[in-house]
């Protein structure tokens, strides 16, 4: 058998049960990790696990709650003694038109995509070895101004400036721990399907990204893997965009 890049490698994946967490998630086992998925909705993470296959571990959090995190993380540590790699990935994109914004919808979208990103870092952080690896999902839609996604775009810029400054703390990098973000562009997941299931949104979207078409969730989770893993052992606090030149060109 060839060696895997995380051969031994406890790896932990909020919203590992679906799109571009289930893609990293299903890599990251291919490439020898003990894998963790964390999600809701408890079927969904069964299923996901039976899919993955070998010792995959579920764990029910939403992300949006700090004490699920402070569980999950306290979780995986009693188990395996620590974290290699945290991929702190759940997010929600849906926006209402923002002039029927209402507080509770602004609290609900930060509270999934920011506050359950820092939470994940800082509890998972006692946890974390050393030369652990930390990866956050941020969106092209941060570069961008995309009338419609503007709390979105927000939370999501939020999770890049996240990730400069917790790979800045002198904690962090008296442990060694390499802190980056991977930022999506459209990616064809279960989150898009309304778009991508939709011949003239769909056709739209390819026409704005230079390459033409959406990205796989698997075309993510290989620069996931890439960040978790010591081939990108002088990398952080950095960002790989993976848009087919969405936000770059
Ligand atoms: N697809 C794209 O085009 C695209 C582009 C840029 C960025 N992104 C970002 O990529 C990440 C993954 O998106 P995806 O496209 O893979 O979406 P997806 O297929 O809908 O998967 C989302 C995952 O997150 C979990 N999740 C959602 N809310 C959660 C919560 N409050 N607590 C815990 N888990 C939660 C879901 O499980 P449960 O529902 O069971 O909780 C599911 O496992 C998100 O941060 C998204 O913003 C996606």
């Amino acid at each position: 058998m060839t060696e895997g890049k995380l051969d031994g490698k406890v790896a932990v994946i909020t919203g590992g049960s679906s799109g571009i967490g289930l893609a990293t998630a299903h890599v990251f086992r291919q490439q020898g990790a003990q894998v963790v998925i964390a999600g809701r909705n408890e079927s969904t993470l069964v299923a996901a696990r039976d899919a993955i296959g070998g010792n995959t571990l579920t764990v029910c959090a939403d992300v949006a709650k700090p004490d699920d995190l402070h569980t999950l993380m306290q979780t995986v540590g009693e188990c395996f003694g620590r974290i290699d790699v945290l991929f702190a990935n759940a997010g929600m994109s849906e926006c209402p038109d923002i002039l029927d914004t209402d507080e509770a919808f602004f609290d609900r979208l930060m509270g999934v995509n920011v506050k359950g990103v820092f939470y994940a870092f800082t509890h998972a952080f006692p946890w974390l070895a050393k030369n652990a690896s930390v990866i956050f999902t941020s969106s092209v839609i941060q570069q961008r101004g995309r009338p419609g996604d503007a709390l979105y775009g927000a939370s999501k810029a939020a999770v890049r400036s996240l990730a400069r400054t917790l790979a800045a703390d002198e904690r962090v990098l008296a442990q060694q721990v390499r802190i980056n973000v991977v930022s999506p562009g459209a990616i064809r997941t279960p989150l898009t399907t309304a778009a991508t299931d939709n011949p003239d949104v769909s056709a739209w979207v390819e026409s704005q990204v230079p390459m033409g078409r959406w990205g796989e969730a698997d075309e993510v989770a290989r620069a996931v893997l890439f960040l978790a893993s010591s081939d990108a052992s002088y990398l952080t606090g950095g960002e790989i965009a993976v848009d087919g030149g969405l936000g770059q060109i």
